[in-house]
């Protein structure tokens, strides 16, 4: 067996790890028996020598196995469904996708993240929900299952130990962009969820964190092929990511606009639609609930608009510690009820407005995530807290005639409020031009299937 220094060697001269070198490695992490120099090390010649598909399918499946790896009642075999998404503005598809899916049968353990970079976190989005408790224990995680048949939680302390301690030492030493380590890290959570099926939201343009479609596509591969190593149906859709998703940014504002589709009111959200259906369309296409992935966006639709998924969020609210008074309230049928009596609304809004006439065609979501991440919607360091209320909303559509001096954008803001130069970036965003410019574009650009 070669020693750590070995190992390290091994991989800095461009070796291939052994699938032995691979455990006694990662044993060795977990274990506390490697100096943090070590990890940093070993990281670092993967990130610059890279892993084939063997030793990520190893890597994953190690990690997978360093925690508890979940176990489900045996009549919920085939049910068990999931999804991650790389991270983008303004994208509260979790929130209606999970009760979408358990309204059609599904069971999911949603196992969601916080903000990372200028995007949003599906926890933090909940949080702004008052009593909505994101931690929860394997055993309430399955009661919940049980009786809602969805719940969107954080990582439980047993689930992949050697994620903690990698991503931590990734995080100081300038290897989280590596595509094998991002893989193992991913594929890893999921694989312990025990899942049927996973479908991954990988996001390519402006806003997103890989920026062009040629490594999103690289990283949606090795996702797929990771997924489906571990026995998971693991499909990907490859979606645009250069506006906002939906017409909102910032926590208790996202949840709003949720809470708004799940009543029905899909104005000014083609996108999200665009993105619920195609996700969940897959993820039933994958577990056999539906025949093809079309009827399966069907499904998923029919649930969102009629009402079955919207109390499903209802009873997972209820179940995740959400007064049942408050649930109500916030799921009454009116769509455009006084969300802000039980979501904090922020002290200040201001309305910015188009500076000549022109058509919709373009906003910066980059732009729009980082100026309300700046104001107090993210965090600038792991563990600090967010102000749920800050964000904005677009108040116009793509496509739509704007005459000067119409309203475009109302800023939610408290301390700090935004500067001139932050309004300005922000008036830089809106992009008018003439109705010739605007073509109506599909998010979703190719899908992958399971391999
Ligand atoms: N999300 C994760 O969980 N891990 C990564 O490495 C990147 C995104």
């Amino acid at each position: 067996m070669l020693s750590i220094p070995d190992l390290i060697k091994k991989k800095r001269d461009g070796g291939s790890l052994s699938d032995g070198d691979i455990q006694t490695w990662l044993e060795a992490v977990t274990g506390g028996s490697v100096e943090g120099c070590q990890t940093g090390a070993m990281l670092m010649a993967i990130w610059q020598r890279g892993m084939d598909a063997r030793e990520t399918a190893t890597l994953t499946k190690a990690m997978m196995l360093s925690g508890e790896v979940m176990s489900w009642p045996r009549e919920w075999a085939g049910l068990l469904v999931d999804k991650h998404s790389t991270g983008g503005v303004g994208d509260k598809v979790s929130l209606v996708l999970a009760p979408a899916l358990a309204a059609c049968g599904c069971k999911v353990p949603m196992i969601s993240g916080r903000g990372l970079a200028h995007t949003g976190g599906t926890l933090d989005k909940l949080e702004s929900i008052p009593g909505f408790d994101v931690h929860q224990s394997a055993e309430q995680l399955r009661a919940i299952l049980s009786t809602v048949g969805c719940c969107i939680v954080g990582q439980t302390q047993t689930l992949v130990p050697a994620d903690r301690i990698l991503y931590a030492a990734r995080d100081i030493t300038g290897t989280v962009d590596s595509l094998p380590l991002i893989t193992g890290s991913i594929i890893s959570k999921k694989g312990a969820e025990s899942l049927t099926a996973l479908v991954l939201d990988v996001k390519f343009g402006r806003a997103a964190l890989y920026k062009d479609l040629g490594g999103a596509k690289e990283l949606a591969r090795l996702l797929v092929q990771a997924g489906n190593d571990l026995g998971m149906r693991t499909g990907a859709l490859l979606s645009r990511m250069d506006g906002v998703i939906g017409c909102s940014v910032g926590n208790s504002l996202e949840v709003i606009e949720a809470l708004r589709l799940l009543k029905g009111d899909r104005r000014n959200r083609r996108d999200l639609v665009e993105l619920v259906g195609a996700l969940g369309g897959l993820l039933l296409a994958m577990t056999g609930l539906a025949a093809d992935r079309s009827e399966g966006a069907g499904k998923i639709l029919q649930a969102v608009m009629g009402g079955a998924a919207l109390l499903k969020f209802q009873a997972m609210m209820e179940a995740q510690g959400v007064a049942p008074e408050t649930a109500r309230a916030l799921c009454a049928a009116d769509a455009d009820a006084d969300y802000f009596k039980i979501l904090r609304k922020a002290k200040h809004q201001l309305d910015l407005t188009a500076k000549h006439d022109g058509v919709l065609v373009d906003v910066d979501g980059l732009v729009l995530a980082e100026v309300v991440h700046k104001l107090g919607a993210g965090r600038s360091e792991a563990g600090q807290p967010v102000n749920h209320s800050v964000g904005a909303e677009l108040l116009l559509s793509q496509g739509q005639k704007v005459s000067k001096g119409a309203p475009w954008l109302r800023l939610h803001y408290e301390e700090p409020a935004p500067s001139s130069d932050q309004i300005e970036r922000l008036q830089s965003a809106l992009v008018l031009g003439s109705p010739a410019d605007w073509r109506k574009q599909s998010l979703v650009q190719e899908v992958l299937l399971p391999v």
